[in-house]
């Protein structure tokens, strides 16, 4: 009884006096730190603990306190980034309104395909460079545009700002006739397609990746999965449409999700489409069914084209050659190859495509 009392008394006195001692720490941390757990042990062991302790207490004192900082440094370090983050988000600005009832475009908008900067500018954040320097070009309806530049020029960023993904620093982008920046969002994304470098399937019927909102019939799906080279694979299928895709569709290939996007914009069919780099991680012969079906599907459509194989791209319109954001280069690729000092021409030299 009288140790325990004692054990009691000392324990109290430690937390007393770690309380009081004056830290960089909020007291409210340390206070189970130094006793709690040491109290229940053994009282014999406690007790001399905190004789000793008593005797060293300068030592003692720092040592527990230095245990208390980095505890407490952690802890601190937890809540403060959290606290960040929460202002962070608090204050990161949302992104603009999906629709914007006055503002709406005619349902049959973008109807021909025109897309044009004007001096745009874009930057990742406030307060960085800006990555695309004042662009301006007019890209007619139906134009083929192959769009090239080394890594770090501008061309992924140029499409992300189509889809406003980035908002403009400076300028604006009008397709159709309307500034793309004027409108809601969704009302803006829905009208273009892109087939992104690396396609992301979703968990679910291989039917609910083509087709999210059902807005399609089977036989017109169907019809698309012609077209995108995957008849034959759908059907051999068991559950056909209703295959389950995993999440990010790793049962399928990279190849076989390209197609399963391809398919996917084929249904969709919007006069604008955007291949990000589309064939980077495909084998050749899914890559040459890809550009078939673009070519011969996408006909009466505007298509922009992230190049990375110059040959999918000879028999397009024209070719724009970033730099550093900016344009260096935009002309057919004949003309640009009429040159020797065309930086295309160099590209073409490059792999092979000139000699
Ligand atoms: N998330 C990002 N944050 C900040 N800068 C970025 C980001 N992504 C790209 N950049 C910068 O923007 C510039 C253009 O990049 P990008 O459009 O990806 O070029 P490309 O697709 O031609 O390789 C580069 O200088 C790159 O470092
Ligand atoms: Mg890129």
């Amino acid at each position: 009884m009288t140790t325990e009392l004692e054990t009691n008394i000392v324990a109290v006195e430690r937390v007393k006096e770690y309380t009081e001692t004056p830290t960089e720490v909020n007291s409210s941390y340390f206070i189970y730190i130094p006793t709690q757990g040491v109290v229940s042990e053994n009282d014999n062991r406690v007790r001399d603990k905190h004789c000793s302790c008593r005797k060293s207490e300068g030592i003692h004192r720092n040592s527990y306190r230095g245990v208390v900082s980095e505890n407490d440094n952690r802890v601190r370090d937890k809540h403060c980034s959290c606290r960040e983050r929460v202002k962070e988000y608090t204050e990161t600005p949302t992104e603009a309104a999906w629709e914007i009832e006055d503002k709406k475009p005619a349902s049959s908008w973008p109807d021909k395909g025109c897309v044009e900067f004007n001096d745009y500018g874009v930057r990742y954040r406030e307060g960085l460079d800006l990555v695309l320097k004042g662009i301006s070009c007019k890209i007619d309806p139906t134009e083929k545009i192959g769009i090239v530049g080394r890594t770090g020029a501008g061309k992924s960023s140029l499409t992300l700002a189509l889809f406003r993904i980035l908002e403009k620093s400076q300028g604006n982008i009008i397709i159709d006739g309307i500034d793309i920046s004027t409108i809601g969002l969704h009302d803006l994304r829905a009208k273009i397609t892109i087939i992104p470098q690396d396609p992301v399937l979703f968990s679910g019927s291989l039917r609910m990746n083509i087709d999210p909102f059902s807005s399609y019939t089977d036989e017109e799906l169907w019809k698309a999965l012609e077209h995108a080279h995957l008849k034959t694979f759908v059907s051999n299928l068991p559950e056909g449409l209703q295959h389950e895709c995993s999440e990010g569709g790793e049962n399928l290939s990279v190849g076989q999700r390209q197609l399963v996007c391809l398919a996917r914009a084929l249904l969709r069919k919007t006069k604008i489409l955007v291949l990000d780099e589309a064939t980077a991680a495909v084998d050749l012969e899914t890559d040459d069914l890809i550009q078939n079906t673009i070519r011969t599907e996408f006909s009466d459509c505007t298509i922009l084209t992230i190049a990375h194989r110059l040959n999918t791209i000879m028999d397009y319109t024209r070719v724009m050659v970033l730099d550093a954001g900016i344009i260096k280069e935009f002309d057919s690729p004949n003309n640009l190859l009429k040159d020797s000092n065309s930086l295309f021409f160099g590209m073409a030299k490059n792999a092979g495509l000139v000699a």
